[in-house]
């Protein structure tokens, strides 16, 4: 086990989409991934619930040794991540960092749109929170944003039913639902780990010229960035590259999706939080 990994949260496997793509530009640094598929999914889940869950997970990668956690999940990250920032931080880890997926993706999403209108795609949880429309605008306070929920979405693609003719229904239903909304719609966010595996057929049922954005490689290139502007969490963070991963439910499961969501073949180990100290 590597002294300092940096941490990788998601409710399951969904973040195993955004870790590819900062391991992609960012290889060197150690990583652990945790998925928490036993109380997955987070979409539906209430606030306190998402909190407490993410809470128990982060404090878990601080006991792993993790100096930076990134939530992957756009759930979590929606709904517990300024709370354990602000709240929880302070006293438990002073001197350690938590990210989450929703800022960096709204300080760059205005780059994109031309018309000032783009679509979020994202979680009930994502949705209800209103994190995206309160993030994007304080960035680009012109913009509008048409969110729709998708919630069949993650389930066609954990039950690998995404790209059977049965998808095409629910996929086209929610993309004409948010387009109808507003056809100067320019710019779509993916704004669930799981969305980017629908790519091929979204690409299908929206007009010429939407730019579709999904949030791996947005995220890569912040964790980055941040990683050079603040040495004395970047210093914390050992570089062996190393990565280890663990799921909260079966690790047969998890290295079985992990080809659909990571692209490659996974080793995962497993962790029972309840027995965690
Ligand atoms: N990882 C979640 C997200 O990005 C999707 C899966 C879930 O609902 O747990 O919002």
């Amino acid at each position: 086990m590597a002294a300092h990994p940096i941490g990788i949260f998601d409710s399951g496997y969904g973040g195993l989409t955004v870790l590819k793509d900062i391991l992609e530009q960012i290889p060197e640094y150690d990583y652990l991934y945790m998925g928490d598929n036993s109380r997955a999914p987070y979409g539906t889940r209430s606030y306190e619930t998402v909190y407490r869950y993410t809470l128990e997970c982060v404090e878990w990668f601080f006991s792993m040794g993790c100096p930076l956690v990134v939530l992957a999940c756009n759930t979590a990250s929606a709904k517990a991540l300024r709370t354990i920032q602000q709240n929880d931080l302070p006293v438990i880890a002073p001197n350690r960092r938590v990210l989450g997926v929703i800022r960096p993706t709204s300080e760059i999403i205005g780059n994109y749109t031309k018309t000032g209108n783009i679509a979020v795609l994202a979680t009930n949880g994502t949705v209800q929170s209103q994190s995206y429309p309160i993030e994007i605008s304080k960035f680009f306070p012109n913009i509008a944003v048409f969110q729709e929920a998708c919630p069949i979405w993650v389930p066609l693609i954990e039950n690998n039913e995404h790209t059977g003719e049965g998808a095409d229904y629910f996929i086209k239903k929610h993309l004409d639902a948010v387009f109808s909304r507003s056809p100067s719609i320019d710019t779509l966010l993916l704004a669930c780990t799981h969305y980017p595996l629908l790519m091929n057929k979204i690409q299908q049922y929206i007009p010429e010229g939407v730019t579709i954005l999904s949030q791996g490689k947005i995220v890569a290139a912040s964790l980055k960035d941040y990683l050079l502007r603040h040495r004395e969490i970047s210093e914390k963070c050992t570089r062996g590259a190393e990565r280890i991963f663990y799921t909260t439910d079966s690790t047969a499961d998890f290295d079985n999706h992990a080809r659909l969501f990571f692209g490659k073949d996974i080793k995962s180990l497993h962790l029972d939080l309840d027995k965690n100290p």
